[in-house]
């Protein structure tokens, strides 16, 4: 989820810059212009597919233009010596000691990451490194996961560990669990490692198998909108765990019936339809949005495919309408921006984004109607709330890469 709540001071986009920017930087803070190597690990938006991830069902998500960048240099003792461009805050330790824990989130992620491999006997010499990050922090768009991934493939890329990419999520996502205490699916540190220029990505998050889908944004004269609602996510992460609680007590009671059933990806939507009595109300609800949202997600697919751009957007305002009415995700400000757009020219579908409770809405709109279109939600949402939200427009998305090497 998110490392905290504060936003890097300046915003760099263009990858030159930020490259040169950190080999300069670097030499600042190290006091060593050797720098061996440059990666970047995108964030993500979902852009259908909510809450099914750790429900062992569907999602398909599409990494951004934004990233975690990472600058590495190995050292000849087992120092990590670790320094964050956006928090202006330093690390520096023996690996065999270890880092301990810290109250800055950023360190906790870094360090988890660094301890994971260092405890597999994957990293056996110290290093220098630099991050510096453009993924808005907070705004549920995986600015944690792209910490995560940059780093683990920073160092596998740096010492030659051939760290197999599903080890690397894996290891992204016991980082979240052990480290930072967030219960979080597969999802997003699935899509920052193998999520592809040009297509978003569709995972099976029981099976893992995956399937890039062709998404040539402004090819297909389209574009994502993500609307950043600004409001605080204070509670996603413990509304969070009791979702994931309901979606186990509901297995717990269907199995009862059918122990075949092992997760709510094995509940069909026939039996969604008519759910036994022994469920109570809330818990049926629950199950309903997961069942259909997979089903959502699938057909959703189908239709990427056949570049029926028009039919997949009315998907992604069914799954707002079911995280907001089912599974009580969303909030009134998520709400109001996904509701407007169904009045404004350009807009082929809008929907809440990611675990909700706040962050962003993902809007799939025409590249001609991009400018108005900003300006007008801008306008609408502040004349409602006042307050200002973030508008980030998107007509390609990255992967994870090295972006430089000596
Ligand atoms: C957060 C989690 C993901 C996923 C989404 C909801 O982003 O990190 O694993 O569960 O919420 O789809």
């Amino acid at each position: 989820m998110s490392q905290n709540n504060h936003s890097p001071a300046e915003v760099d986009l263009d990858t030159g810059a930020v490259t040169e920017r950190l080999l300069d930087a670097f030499a600042k803070t190290f006091n060593r212009s050797d720098v061996a190597m440059v990666v970047r690990a995108p964030g993500r938006v979902n852009l259908i597919g909510d809450h099914t991830d750790y429900n062992e069902g569907f999602v398909l998500p599409s990494t951004i233009d934004r990233d975690v960048f990472v600058a590495l240099a190995p050292r000849s003792d087992e120092r990590a010596r670790i320094s964050s461009l956006n928090f202006d805050d330093a690390i520096d330790y023996s690996l065999d000691d270890g880092p301990g824990r810290s109250s800055a989130s950023w360190r906790n992620y870094v360090t988890g990451a660094v301890h994971e491999l260092y405890r597999r006997d994957q990293l056996d010499c110290g290093f220098d490194m630099l991050i510096y990050g453009n993924v808005p922090l907070g705004a549920g768009l995986s600015s944690s996961a792209a910490l995560e991934i940059s780093v683990l493939f920073g160092l596998t890329e740096l010492f030659e560990i051939g760290l197999e990419p599903i080890e690397c999520i894996r290891i992204g996502q016991r980082v979240e669990h052990e480290y930072a205490g967030v219960q979080c699916g597969i999802m997003d540190q699935f899509t920052s490692r193998l999520g592809k220029s040009g297509h978003a990505l569709y995972l099976d998050c029981r099976t893992l198998e995956y399937d890039h889908v062709p998404l040539p944004l402004a090819e297909a004269g389209l574009a994502l909108l993500i609307v950043d609602s600004k409001v605080s996510r204070e509670l996603a992460n413990s509304e969070y765990g009791r979702r994931r609680s309901e979606c186990d007590e509901a297995v717990r009671i269907l199995k009862d019936g059918d122990d075949s059933i092992d997760s709510l990806r094995d509940v069909t939507i026939e039996l969604a339809a008519h759910l036994p009595d022994g469920l109570e109300d809330l818990l049926k609800n629950r199950v309903r949005h997961v069942v259909e949202e997979n089903d959502r997600v699938r057909r959703a697919r189908e239709a990427l495919r056949a570049e029926e751009y028009e039919e997949f957007g009315e998907h992604m305002y069914r799954s707002h309408e079911s995280l907001r009415d089912l599974y009580e995700v969303s909030t009134p400000e998520l709400d109001f921006l996904v509701a407007e757009t169904q009045d404004l020219e350009g807009v082929l579908g809008a929907r809440m984004t990611g675990g909700g409770f706040g962050g962003c809405t993902v809007n799939l709109v025409e590249l001609d109607a991009l400018d108005d279109l900003s300006e007008q939600i801008e306008r609408l949402y502040i004349k409602e709330f006042d307050l200002e939200p973030e508008i980030y427009a998107l007509t390609e998305n990255h992967r994870t890469e090295v972006v430089y090497s000596d």
